[in-house]
C-alpha cells in the first residue's frame, strides 16, 4: 500500500479575478483550485493540513466511503470538532472500492467555496487498468461560482472564468490536444449554488463513470452535473485541427422565466497542436438554455428498483421559528429555512455527533426520531405558499437510526414551498442506485413498476428536480454518523440536511473503530 502525504497549508492567497484586484481569499498550498490528490485503489490517503487561515477548519473527502475512518469524514459538528486557526489536522483514509473522479473540499461555513480540490482514485494498475479503452492523456477540470449565494458573480473552469467575463484578460487556455487521440475528462461541479451543463464545441464524448462509479459508457454531446457531482468522460480530438471552447452554463429547471445571469458561460480553449489557425477564434459550443429541462433530463438515467426500509422525505424551502399555533409568533421576524420532512437540521455545538454516538451520550446532542414520512400529505409541486403546516419547519438535530445492513429505499420529494429549485442531495459515505427520477408528485404505484433494477447508476449525490423526485436505494453497511444534505451551500447553511446514524454490526470490522486521539476538541 502506497502512502500519499500531502502537507496542505490552508492559507490566504491574494488573487486578481473578477474585476477585482488583490481579493484575499483562504486557499490550500495558494492554489485555486487546490491541488490534486491522485492515489490508487486500495492506497491509504494521508493529508496533514496546517491551517494559516483566520478560520477554523474541516475538509471533506467528498464521496470517499470512509469504511474504518469515519471519523475522518470532515463535516463539522456531524462527525468532527473544527481544527483552529494555528492548529493542524491530520486526515487519514483508504480508498478502497471505489475509482474515478472525486474530490475534496472544506465542510465548515461557506468555506468550501475556495478551499476545494479534485481526489483521483486510479485502478490499482494504474490508468492502463481501466475498463474502458485507455486514454492518451488525462485532462481535468473543475468548475466553481463566485460569490455564495444566488447567481454567480461568474463560473470558472479551473479557476477562470475565461473570455466571455467583462474583466477576464486571460485566454484560459487547455494545454494542446493532439489530433486523433483520446482524452478523458474529469468533469467535478464544485459550484455552491447551481447544476451547469457542460459541453465541448464539435466535439462528443463518452460518459464512462459518475461520482466515482463506472456506468455503462453512454456518448452524449452534453452533461449535466449538479454541486457535488461528477463525470468522467473520453473525448476523441476528431474534430478538424483548430480551437474550441469547452463550456459551461447554469441549469435550474425551477427558475420560471428569463435567465437572471448575466454573464452565463465559462469556458475554456482547447486548441490542437500544429494547428495553422490559432488566430482564428475558437468555434462555441451551442449550450442549452438554462431551464432546458429536456436535455438535463436526457442525460440522466431513466432507470430504476427493489425496497426493505421505505422513507419518503419531502425537500425543499420554508420558513422556520415560527409555528402557525403560536400566538407569540410575529410572522416579520420569521427566517428561511430549508427542511427535510419539515425538520430543519441544526448541528449540535458542543460536540459532534460521531462523538456523542460512540460514547453513547446523546442527551443535548441529538434525538433519534427523524420522521419516515412529511407530517402532511398535500400536492408537492403546486405552490403551498398558504401550507402553513409544510411552510412551518421545526429547527432541529434528528437523526434516522439504521441497523447495519439495512436496506434503504428513499423517495425525495421537491417541494415548492416558498421556492421552487432543484436540489442535488448529497449521502457521506456510500453510494446509492438511482432508481427513478421525474417531475411532479411521486406516485409509487405508477412508478416501481418502472424501476431500473439492471444497471441503475450508482452515485453519491442526486439532483432532485425542481417540481419532481428522485428515489435512490442503499445498505447501511458502513456504521457511523453520515450526514445528508443539499450540496447548495445556501441550503446546507438554512438546514436541508439529515443523518443517518448506521449501528455497529455483529464484528470488529463492521463496527466504528475508537476515535483517534488527536480528533479536535471543541
Ligand atoms: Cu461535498 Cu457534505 O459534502
Amino acid at each position: 500500500n502506497l502512502i500519499c502525504l500531502l502537507i496542505a497549508f490552508v492559507g490566504n492567497l491574494s488573487i486578481s479575478q473578477l474585476c477585482q484586484p488583490n481579493r484575499i481569499i483562504t486557499a490550500v498550498n495558494g492554489q485555486l483550485p487546490g491541488p490534486t490528490i491522485r492515489a490508487r485503489e486500495g492506497d491509504t490517503v494521508v493529508v496533514h493540513l496546517v491551517n494559516e487561515s483566520p478560520y477554523s477548519m474541516t475538509i471533506h473527502w467528498h464521496g470517499i466511503f470512509q469504511r474504518g475512518s469515519q471519523w475522518a469524514d470532515g463535516p463539522a459538528m456531524v462527525t468532527q470538532c473544527p481544527f483552529q486557526p494555528g492548529g493542524n489536522y491530520t486526515y487519514s483514509f483508504n480508498v478502497t472500492g471505489q475509482e474515478g473522479t472525486l474530490w475534496w473540499h472544506a465542510h465548515f461555513s461557506f468555506l468550501r467555496a475556495t478551499v476545494y480540490g479534485a481526489l483521483i482514485i486510479l485502478p490499482r494498475g494504474g490508468a492502463k487498468a481501466y475498463p474502458f479503452a485507455k486514454p492518451d492523456k488525462e485532462e481535468q477540470m473543475a468548475l466553481l461560482t463566485g460569490i455564495p449565494a444566488g447567481p454567480a458573480d461568474a463560473y470558472t473552469i479551473n479557476g477562470k472564468p475565461g473570455d466571455f467575463y467583462h474583466c477576464s484578460a486571460m485566454r484560459n487556455l487547455c494545454e494542446p490536444i493532439r489530433k486523433n487521440e483520446t482524452y478523458l475528462l474529469r468533469i467535478i461541479n464544485a459550484a455552491l449554488n447551481t447544476p451547469l451543463f457542460f459541453k465541448v464545441a464539435n466535439h462528443s464524448f463518452t460518459v464512462v463513470a459518475a461520482d466515482a462509479c463506472y456506468t455503462t459508457p453512454y456518448k452524449t454531446d452534453v452533461v449535466v452535473v449538479g454541486p457535488g457531482q461528477t463525470v468522467d468522460a473520453l473525448m476523441v480530438a476528431d474534430a478538424a485541427v483548430g480551437r474550441y471552447y469547452m463550456a459551461a452554463s447554469p441549469y435550474d429547471s425551477g427558475i420560471p422565466s428569463g435567465p437572471p445571469f448575466s454573464k452565463t458561460n465559462a469556458t475554456a480553449v482547447l486548441e490542437y497542436a500544429g494547428g495553422p489557425n490559432t488566430t482564428l477564434p475558437p468555434a462555441l459550443p451551442q449550450l442549452p438554455q438554462f431551464n432546458d429541462t429536456d436535455t438535463a433530463d436526457r442525460t440522466w438515467p431513466t432507470v430504476p428498483l427493489a425496497v426493505d426500509t421505505r422513507m419518503f422525505v419531502t425537500v425543499g424551502m420554508g420558513v422556520a421559528d415560527c409555528q402557525p399555533e403560536q400566538t407569540l409568533c410575529n410572522r416579520s421576524r420569521t427566517m428561511f429555512a430549508s427542511s427535510m420532512n419539515n425538520e430543519s437540521f441544526v448541528p449540535p455545538r458542543s460536540t459532534s455527533m460521531l462523538e456523542a454516538h460512540y460514547s453513547n451520550a446523546t442527551a443535548g446532542v441529538y434525538t433519534r426520531d427523524f420522521p419516515d414520512q412529511p407530517p402532511v400529505v398535500f400536492d408537492y409541486t403546486a405552490d403551498a405558499s398558504n401550507n402553513a403546516t409544510m411552510q412551518y419547519t421545526t429547527k432541529s438535530t434528528k437523526v434516522r437510526t439504521l441497523r447495519y445492513n439495512e436496506t434503504v429505499e428513499m423517495v425525495l420529494q421537491n417541494t415548492r414551498l416558498i421556492a421552487k429549485e432543484s436540489h442535488p442531495m448529497h449521502l457521506h459515505g456510500f453510494n446509492f442506485f438511482v432508481l427513478a427520477q421525474g417531475f411532479g408528485n411521486y406516485n409509487q404505484t405508477t412508478t416501481a413498476p418502472q424501476f431500473n433494477l439492471v444497471n441503475p447508476q450508482e452515485r453519491n449525490t442526486v439532483l432532485v428536480p425542481a417540481g419532481g423526485w428522485a428515489v435512490i436505494r442503499f445498505i447501511a453497511d458502513n456504521p457511523g454518523m453520515w450526514y445528508m444534505h443539499c450540496h447548495f451551500e445556501a441550503h446546507l447553511d438554512l438546514g436541508l440536511g439529515m443523518v443517518f446514524e448506521v449501528q455497529d454490526g455483529p464484528t470488529p470490522d463492521t463496527s466504528l473503530p475508537p476515535p483517534p486521539k488527536d480528533l479536535p476538541q471543541c
